[in-house]
């Protein structure tokens, strides 16, 4: 089928207040989780048609929004979810540090399974808790969970578990044995689940891997359970400050929307408008998105495994972020030697909580997929 959409367009970005592209600007970047694509020409015209009115004022979520949300649930993820479940935010990270902030009690424990996404753990130190790291093991070429280091890490005032769901950086989607198991494990030890979804849309085969959305492990278990949603880092408008929680539990939503106090700021009328419009009218744009980003994929993956010696990728089965394990290179900080020698920006292994390895963000046209393994493999070289 012919291309609709055309992600092979490098779209200049530098000089554009882009945190990616102007907070280092000598360097070439692949590091935050933002694509260098334009957003579906279906979301931009939504904004463009709300901007028009010229009234900017304070907003709640519109009707359109809702339903939108609504139908997502139901269609997307196969959970009949109740409008009042849904609870709207500015975004997830700061929906992460005010769960630390809601659940648990002051000194009590956040445990997740690294490497993971650097808020993961830090949110702890907005609640004055503390965190509990543990592992992910390989088995088999397939990062999993370590259940037995969990058992042994896990206290009495271990209140909240933090999972990235599919899993950033490893690009893993966890399957419903792996995540019943640990909705049980947290039930058992009265823990708080918080699954992010941020990523659940960008899964390369969805018939081998299929999401399993948090909302929708068995009701028994629900009143443990957080879920994360966000149109952002799919359709591109992380920019745009959207996201919502689906806390089914009507005591554990309180708790979490009590911890907001006066600290959120409201949402901003335009993102409720963009938020819509990716949910009702992305999903062509998505499909070729995914289509695009397979063959970054595999080109990173071939690349990796056949010219940088010396460093290891894993199977990527979603998600636009590659983790390259670069131990064997024999440096301390493989970003920093990529950022001296080829002025590369890569995300830092050592924020993951694995030192050593290091993060390239492949949401790009491939010329510059191409262009940045280049420049890594001739360092290495
Ligand atoms: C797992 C995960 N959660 C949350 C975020 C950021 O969410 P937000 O921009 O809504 O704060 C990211 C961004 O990369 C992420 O990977």
């Amino acid at each position: 089928m012919a291309s609709l959409f055309n992600f092979d367009h490098v779209v200049p970005r530098r000089g554009t207040g882009s945190l990616k592209w102007d907070k280092l600007p000598t360097l070439d970047p692949f590091w935050v989780a933002d694509m260098d694509f334009t957003s579906p020409p279906a979301v931009l015209e939504a904004l463009q048609e709300r901007a028009a009115h010229g009234v900017l004022g304070y907003a709640l979520p519109h009707r359109g929004l809702i339903e939108a949300l609504l139908e997502y649930m139901e269609k997307r993820h196969s959970v009949a979810v109740e409008e009042n479940e849904i609870v709207h935010l500015g975004g997830l990270v700061c929906a992460l540090s005010m769960i630390a902030q809601a659940i648990g009690k002051p000194g009590g424990e956040i445990m997740t399974c690294t490497p993971i996404y650097p808020p993961f753990i830090g949110v702890h130190h907005d609640a004055e808790k503390k965190c509990i790291t543990v592992p992910h093991i390989e088995v088999n070429g397939r990062w999993e969970f370590d259940w037995n280091a969990m058992e042994a890490a896990v206290t009495p005032d271990t209140a909240i578990f933090l999972l990235s769901n599919p899993q950033n950086p490893l690009g893993r989607v966890f399957t419903r044995a792996e995540l019943e198991q640990l909705a049980v494990f947290c039930d058992r030890h009265d823990i708080i689940l918080v699954s992010d979804e941020i990523h659940c849309d960008l899964i390369f085969d969805e018939t081998k891997t299929p999401h399993i959305c948090g909302a929708g492990l068995p009701d028994e278990l629900q009143k443990r359970i957080i879920t994360l949603l966000a149109p952002s880092k799919t359709y591109n408008i992380a920019g745009m400050g959207y996201a919502f929680a689906v806390i089914r539990d009507d005591s554990l939503r309180r708790k979490f929307t009590q911890a907001r106090g006066h600290t959120q700021p409201e949402i901003g009328c335009l993102s409720y408008y963009t938020a819509e419009a990716a949910y009702r009218h992305g999903e062509p744009w998505r499909k070729e998105l995914i289509s695009y980003l397979a063959k970054n994929r595999d080109t990173i993956t071939d690349f990796v495994r056949t010219r940088m010696p010396g460093c290891s990728i894993p199977d990527i089965e979603a998600t636009y972020l590659a983790w390259i394990d670069c131990r064997a290179l024999g440096h301390d900080n493989p970003a920093q030697f990529f950022e001296k020698k080829s002025a590369l920006y890569l995300s830092d292994g050592a924020y993951f909580g694995a030192p050593g390895h290091v993060r390239f963000n492949y949401g790009c046209p491939h010329s510059r997929v191409l262009e940045g393994l280049d420049k890594m493999a001739n360092v290495i070289a």
